[in-house]
């Protein structure tokens, strides 16, 4: 049986994705990922959020040297803030460039790279350029705007998308992937333009942590950390809408923690899709699952390769198109008798 499938002008022997986290960490945990089947892998991102917690720390530190210079002071010389910044983005690109070519000779499926971008555009590309050089196959960026950023409007912060993927897609020759958020302002026509930009896949969707309460400490605290098979049907929904209407790939992400949610979101017209919370939950044998239900399904289907199915249930191919649109339970239950809601 042929699983294979085009991801990003790569040929990947599987369209299930280890998707970039813990568990795509280290060449050890990556080589689980292919020994148990992984068409691909994207490593976990180089984050500019760790950046600036350390750097928060080192100011905190800092501050409590007796005699310590003052900051940002310059006299033609780096301050010792840029300086100490500087010594750690050099350390953490270091591991991430030693990362990337471990996984490189470790394993023979495709090694995406991935950076977590906020806003500083231009410092991305001096990683991205030394990213490609390490040998990374593909690039993924995780694009977003804090939610409390309330200092820039829709239009300024989605400009900066294609700001971005401009500049990057400049910079390096590898296939570039941008995986985002749901949360646009006009999030289809967003899909199609972003699909235009120079990206060669888009992945539906990121998500993100949300805090919790803690009601007896009367805290804060993270929670949320794992998706759930229901939070499938977002991008299902989004990828059967998009699947015919874009310029790229698409890979499904978030929800998946079955081969039954790797099959619809195929059947979506989904390229390929990524699974992330799965491995925390199952460990790398996640993939083989997968992979087996996978198999076994098309199997019983009588398909013999994805193109005997994939997109079959976009919107597009779909015989009720119009079930994507029903944004309310009253159009779908008003004319439905015995039910009880
Ligand atoms: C513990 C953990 C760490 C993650 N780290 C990253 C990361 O470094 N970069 C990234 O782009 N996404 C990261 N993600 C997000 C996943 O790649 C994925 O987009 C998201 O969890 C939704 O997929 P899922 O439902 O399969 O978990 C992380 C997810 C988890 C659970």
């Amino acid at each position: 049986m042929d699983l294979s499938t085009n991801y990003m002008g790569l040929k990947l022997a599987s369209p299930i994705i280890a998707g970039s986290s813990g568990f795509t960490s280290s060449v050890e945990k990556v080589k689980a990922l292919a020994d148990n089947g992984a068409g691909a892998v994207v490593l976990k991102s180089i984050f500019e959020e760790e950046i600036h917690y350390e750097y928060a720390d080192f100011i905190k530190e800092f501050k409590e040297i007796p005699g310590a210079p003052p900051f940002f002071e310059h006299n033609g010389q780096l301050s010792p803030i840029e300086y100490y910044d500087y010594l750690i983005r050099e350390e953490n690109l270091k591991k991430y460039i030693s990362l990337i070519q471990g996984c490189k000779a470790a394993v023979g499926i495709p090694v995406i790279a991935s950076i977590n971008c906020f806003f500083h555009s231009v410092e991305w590309l001096a990683y991205a350029r030394q990213i490609e050089r390490a040998g990374a196959d593909a690039l993924e960026l995780n694009m977003f705007f804090p939610p409390t950023d309330f200092e820039h409007s829709a239009a300024e912060k989605e400009a900066l998308y294609f700001t971005i993927v401009e500049k990057v897609t400049e910079t390096v020759k590898i296939p570039v992937a941008l995986k985002i958020s749901p949360y646009f302002t006009n999030l289809g026509p967003m899909i199609k333009r972003l699909s235009n930009s120079g990206v060669k896949a888009l992945v539906l969707f990121n998500r993100f942590f949300s805090p919790d309460f803690d009601i007896d400490k009367l805290e804060v605290k993270p929670s949320f950390v794992f998706s759930t098979p229901a939070e499938l049907s977002m991008p299902l929904r989004w990828i059967a809408i998009m699947a015919n209407k874009v310029d790229c790939h698409l890979a499904g992400s978030t929800g998946v923690h079955d081969a039954t949610a790797v099959i619809k979101l195929l059947l979506a017209g989904a390229d390929a899709v990524q699974t992330a919370s799965g491995l925390y939950q199952n460990g790398p044998a996640h993939i083989k699952t997968l992979r087996d239900g996978l198999e076994g399904w098309m199997a019983g289907k009588r398909f013999r390769n994805l193109a005997d199915f994939k997109g079959k249930l976009s919107q597009a191919h779909s015989a009720d198109p119009a079930v994507f649109e029903r944004a309310q339970f009253m159009r779908y239950f008003g004319g439905k008798k015995n039910v009880t809601l």
